[in-house]
């Protein structure tokens, strides 16, 4: 009785209404799994939907079974991914700083500052901002083209720092505008007999400004934009999945939904099986008592893994259960 109540879940998960979907957690939870499964469900029911992976380890590819990478592929009529990767975003994201300074920068500095930019390629955290602007262009120019997007991202930690980025970066070019808006004051009225000059780099991060602040608005509008969190019922993942709720609560980000995935199924019998399942029961109540902000649905452990559009398709009927 008990058990048939566990899969029945909570909720019905899959927003329709939201035109932008975030699935985090931590590694192997099935964070791949249930982003395609609800791509697939969506783009079934005839939406247009993009299905994006930011985790550096993508499988996306095979759990369609077809060659995805860096640019936008049809996997159906109404389906598509793209599978991001870091290296070559961060390579992309430098060429653009380069061409953006140039007339910027004095001629003589030219060499000195590219110099400085292929070093900072390397540096810790260029990956990062590389994906950022990948996914800010994602959201702000992709959405015209398609009704739906589903965002499959790395493992909690760089989810959440991805997430507040907006919020960071936000403070941090505010300052750096703040900084050369007095700048050229002093320049103007020592140089210019008061006239405004002209400031390229300013009109730069006023762009930039503009889109991250776009952007923000759009992953703090719940009308807009869902969060999901996928885990299983064991400690580690449940202590982190509350982790990341409360950091991400903090930049005003609220995870509606959760997954409890890898349930062991009704059917699975025999005493070692029915040991793991009182304990995992214990974990279940954990969960409920532990999210009560969080509406969640419960997805059984399936015989084999999921990698097929049928196996999704069985999948994502989880995700729908009220
Ligand atoms: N409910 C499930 N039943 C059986 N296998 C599953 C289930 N959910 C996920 N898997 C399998 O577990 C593995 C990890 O899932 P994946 O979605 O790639 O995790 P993540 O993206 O969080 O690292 C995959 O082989 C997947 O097929
Ligand atoms: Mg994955």
């Amino acid at each position: 009785m008990l058990l048939k109540f566990i899969f029945k879940g909570e909720d019905k998960l899959i927003e329709e209404t939201k035109k932008i979907i975030f699935v985090g957690g931590k590694g192997g939870v099935g964070k791949s799994t249930s982003a395609a499964a609800m791509a697939w469900n969506l783009s079934q029911k005839d939406y247009r939907t993009l299905l994006v992976s930011t985790d550096p380890a993508h499988n996306l590819g095979d759990i369609f079974d077809c060659k995805i990478g860096g640019s936008i592929k049809s996997v159906t009529t109404k389906l598509f991914a793209l599978e991001i990767d870091p290296d070559i975003e961060t390579e992309t994201y430098i060429q653009r700083v380069k061409s953006n300074i140039k007339g910027i920068v004095h001629v003589g500095m030219i060499e000195e500052v590219h110099r400085q930019l292929d070093t900072a390629k390397a540096s810790p955290g260029a990956d990062e901002a590389a994906l950022f602007d990948k996914l800010i262009s994602i959201i702000l120019e992709e959405s015209e083209n398609f009704d739906r997007i589903v965002f499959d991202t790395a493992p909690t930690g760089h989810t959440i720092r991805l997430l507040s980025l907006p919020e960071l970066m936000g403070v941090w070019i505010e300052g750096l505008l703040q900084k050369r808006q007095k700048a050229n004051k002093n320049y103007s009225q020592l140089l210019n007999d008061g006239e405004p000059v002209e400031d390229p780099i300013y009109d730069v991060l006023k762009t930039r400004q503009a889109r991250f602040s776009k952007v923000r608005e759009i992953l703090l509008d719940s009308a807009q934009t869902e969060f999901y969190f996928v885990l299983n019922a064991e400690r580690l993942p449940i202590l982190e999945t509350k982790k990341a709720i409360d950091l991400l609560g903090q930049y005003s980000i609220h995870v509606n939904s959760l997954i409890v995935n890898k349930i062991l199924p009704v059917e699975a019998d025999g005493v070692f099986l029915e040991k793991r399942r009182a304990h995992e029961q214990e974990y279940i109540h954990k969960i409920k008592k532990m999210f009560k902000d969080q509406k969640f649905v419960f997805v059984p452990l399936f015989s084999e893994d999921i990698m097929s559009r049928r196996g999704l398709a069985e999948f994502s009927t989880y995700l729908e259960r009220g």
